[in-house]
């Protein structure tokens, strides 16, 4: 574990309710220390942006699953990054693989997407990762960084520096079957190692988080290999329960355990 500030954000994709919303949001308020030394995030759909934001504790940041490349306009079904920080929002990931596979989101068009985040004020959080074809056949590397080359050639070093990255095997979300510590530690450490040829202290600074099958019986693994500061959690941030193993094991590594 380095010296950066663990995150521990979990992705709700398109689950939950309003009931789901409000009792996940009273129990992170009873479980969760007022002061953490990690970083925690709940990305709910558009819809639940408002009660999320209305009843977080102070503690946990709030972000969407996506936005728009555009900033307003006839885009019917979108929403842009303006509106998103209008409503209070912190973050926002930007190109979940379940986007780039099912709405056929390009590099570019992700790129575009993290700019807009950048331009109104919010942190976009750039998933990257490859299918199991692509892991078998020896692309990972390839794939993983022209997803980032995209948005370094858009918007600049500096600029992707004020990102989060999350790196998702496809292979690994949802099946139950995690990348080994070590698997995650090789692609994280290839990225930090690439970005450390555009800037040193940026490459060293960003967070990548790692995302795939992460519970609260492997988080305090992962998140202890040298270059991974923290997971986005799918399946085991549904439940406060899951959702909190996992935070538990970021504050005992928070802690220098
Ligand atoms: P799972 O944790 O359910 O595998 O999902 C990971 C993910 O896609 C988070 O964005």
């Amino acid at each position: 574990m380095s010296d950066r500030k663990l995150l521990v954000a979990g992705n709700w994709k398109m689950h939950g309710s309003l009931t789901f919303v409000k009792e996940m949001m009273t129990s992170l308020a009873t479980m969760l220390p007022s002061k953490m030394n990690y970083d925690v995030a709940v990305f709910p759909v558009y819809i639940h942006l408002h009660e999320v934001i209305n009843t977080k504790p102070e503690q946990v940041l709030c972000g969407a699953q996506n936005l728009s490349e555009y900033d307003d306009g006839a885009v019917t079904g979108e929403v842009s990054g303006k509106m998103l920080a209008d409503l209070g929002c912190n973050m926002v990931l930007v190109g979940h693989s379940e986007r780039r596979v099912m709405n056929r989101e390009s590099n570019e068009e992700v790129a575009k997407k993290f700019a807009q985040a950048l331009k109104y004020g919010l942190t976009p959080v750039l998933c990257v990762g490859e299918s199991l074809l692509e892991r078998q056949s020896n692309q990972t590397f390839d794939v993983v960084w022209a997803q980032i080359q995209a948005v370094l050639d858009l918007v600049g070093i500096e600029q992707l520096g004020l990102g989060v990255l999350a790196y998702e095997p496809v292979w690994a979300i949802g099946t139950g079957e995690t990348a080994t510590a070590e698997q995650a530690q090789e692609v994280h450490q290839f990225i930090r190692s690439q970005l450390a040829l555009n800037d040193d202290t940026i490459s060293r600074r960003i967070r990548i988080l790692y995302g795939g099958s992460c519970k609260g019986s492997n988080a305090y693994e992962l998140f202890s290999m040298q270059d991974v500061d923290g997971g986005l959690i799918g399946g085991a941030s549904l439940t406060a329960q899951d959702f909190m193993a996992i935070c538990q094991e970021a504050d005992k590594l928070s802690q220098g355990d």
